[in-house]
């Protein structure tokens, strides 16, 4: 045999990456502190001070989740890394699930859940709905599902939805609680543990600040008894708990897998503010609305405040806005997302984005996008 395939060029040359202001539902862009630890000597995923950085991403989670839960790790993968981890661990072949879906990511779970071959119910509303406690229990009576899914921050809505009861209405009947918080988490309360979740994910690459490509997940004592006694194995080798759990070093055996080393030290430094988030977002609201742009949740309490929803106005087509604000302002916003799409158009301003002085540049794009891209009658 040789070599038929020659060894293309562009490898040889540098890589130019243009800056752009990423204001979008993420990711976002990264603080230079975070971007230089990622930058850092590489150094062996089993090396002792590889450990020491993950047990900092372990405390940092237990932070940012609000929980004491030992079994709290970080996995190589986006948040659908988590999404399908948490699924293929707590439920078997055949189990019922229940999902509520009212955007994007519960469509999303109702699928991984039924690929894996579990019984899936759904509970449906439009985009930003809310499900209540009372619909909620009917459903768990109901469907006697070993899993109820609820999405904290749906960001193809822009909606938080309220989780405040849940974890309670789920231990009554015997269903372990998930919560997905990829889009929220660091930006919206939550309180793993006073709000009796049982497990809770998310993603590195929004509120977190962290480039994308790691999830941190954590299953308290319910959610590990649950995984832990199962009679088949997970579909996924890679996303077993058993062996993730054993490279996070909770079972003292040799590690079965390694992890995503940049990935970590980046991780491992990001540092969230609900405070700084509600402070921004509540300063973008206010003038969007102040320029007679109409917010998608009416609800204050009910918005995210990572990724903002606009109703797109009335005469305008949103691509050529996202494309006319990419063009002469450099800005990623974007349009909405599965089933939001052509309702909405979503703002983020997460972590380090976080700042008045972006939420004015976000303004001063959209005023000029509304004075340009105005439909002509034909
Ligand atoms: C991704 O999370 C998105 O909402 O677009």
């Amino acid at each position: 045999s040789s070599v038929t395939i020659p060894p293309p060029e562009c490898m040889l040359r540098p890589l130019e990456v243009p800056f752009r202001y990423l204001f979008g539902p993420g990711p976002s862009n990264v603080p230079p502190r975070i971007l230089a630890a990622g930058g850092r000597a590489i150094i062996g995923h089993l090396h002792p001070e590889m450990y020491e950085i993950m047990n900092d991403i372990k405390k940092g989670i237990q932070y940012a989740f609000q929980t004491q839960n030992n079994m709290t790790i970080a996995m190589s993968g986006s948040g659908h890394a988590a999404m399908e981890c948490a699924i293929f661990n707590t439920v078997e072949p055949g189990e019922s699930v229940l999902v509520a879906v009212n955007g994007i990511w519960g469509e999303r779970v109702a699928e991984i859940a039924e690929r894996m071959g579990a019984n899936v119910h759904i509970m449906v509303k439009a985009p930003g709905g809310i499900f209540s406690n009372e619909e909620i229990e009917k459903a768990l009576a109901k469907h006697k599902p070993v899993l109820f899914f609820l999405t904290h921050g749906e960001s193809s809505a822009g909606l938080a939805h309220p989780v405040d009861g849940i974890g309670d209405l789920c231990r009554k009947h015997n269903t372990l609680f998930l919560v997905d918080t990829v889009a929220s988490l660091g930006a919206s309360p939550i309180f793993m543990d006073q709000q009796n979740i049982d497990i809770l994910y998310t993603g590195s690459q929004k509120a977190l600040n962290a480039p994308p490509g790691t999830a941190p997940i954590s299953f308290n004592e319910r959610a590990c008894q649950k995984m832990f006694n199962r009679k088949t194995k997970p579909v996924s080798y890679l996303f077993d708990m058993a062996h993730l759990s054993n490279y996070w070093g909770n079972d003292g055996q040799p590690a079965r897998l390694f992890g995503p080393v940049s990935g970590f030290q980046c991780l491992s430094r990001q540092y969230p503010s609900w405070r700084h988030h509600r402070e921004v977002a509540g300063y973008l609201w206010k003038g969007l609305e102040d320029m007679g742009i109409k917010l998608f949740i009416q609800n204050k309490d009910l918005r995210l405040p990572s990724v903002t929803t606009i109703v797109i106005p009335e005469g305008y087509n949103w691509r050529e806005m996202l494309q006319y604000m990419m063009k002469h302002h450099n800005m990623e916003m974007t349009g909405g997302l599965g089933p939001s799409t052509g309702m909405v158009m979503r703002v983020g301003l997460m972590g380090y984005n976080c700042q008045k002085t972006n939420a004015d540049m976000v303004l001063a794009a959209l005023a000029d996008a509304l004075k340009n891209c105005k439909k002509s009658k034909a």
